[in-house]
């Protein structure tokens, strides 16, 4: 008999979301990271699956949580923050590891600075989400949860 593990999630958070809470709160709300974690570890669990959360200001950091997600995580949530906008580095590495992608940020990107329309990342995302605030981050959960699940279930019918 085989044990399978637990389906886990990557959920990555880049440069300055360790601010949120008090980073401009007109644009990115109040909600601290410890709450966006804990939004999305709910999330997950409310799916019998689990999630580790990492958040760094560096993007080697996050390239290197990117390259050990295979074999621990099942798909990766990502809100790449700035990097977004600047890093083929970060967008290279998860089309390099081949895991399902789902890319959040907290503000809709579209409505705000010109700069911010563009993200590296969203080419290799199978789903964009912005604006919806924290809720975006459940939301990711939710649709990998399902579409995985789904596929699983399918698999063994
Ligand atoms: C962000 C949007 C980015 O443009 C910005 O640099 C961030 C946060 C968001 O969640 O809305 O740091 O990714």
């Amino acid at each position: 008999m085989t044990t399978e593990r637990t389906r886990n999630l990557l959920v990555l958070n880049g440069p300055n979301l360790n601010l949120l809470g008090t980073r401009e709160p007109a644009v990115y709300g109040t909600d601290t990271l410890d709450d966006v974690e804990a939004a999305a570890v709910g999330a997950a669990e409310s799916h019998g699956w689990t999630a580790d959360c990492i958040q760094s200001n560096h993007e080697g950091d996050l390239i290197d949580a990117i390259h050990g997600a295979p074999g621990l995580a099942d798909a990766i949530i990502i809100n790449p923050a700035a990097y977004s906008h600047t890093s083929v580095a970060i967008r290279d590495a998860l089309s390099g590891v081949g895991l399902p992608v789902v890319e959040v940020h907290l503000s809709n990107i579209h409505k705000r600075e010109e700069f911010r329309h563009h993200s590296f990342v969203s080419a290799v995302a199978e789903v964009v989400i912005c604006g919806a605030g924290i809720a975006g981050y459940r939301m990711a959960v939710d649709y990998i949860a399902a579409k995985l699940d789904a596929a699983a279930g399918s698999a063994t019918r």
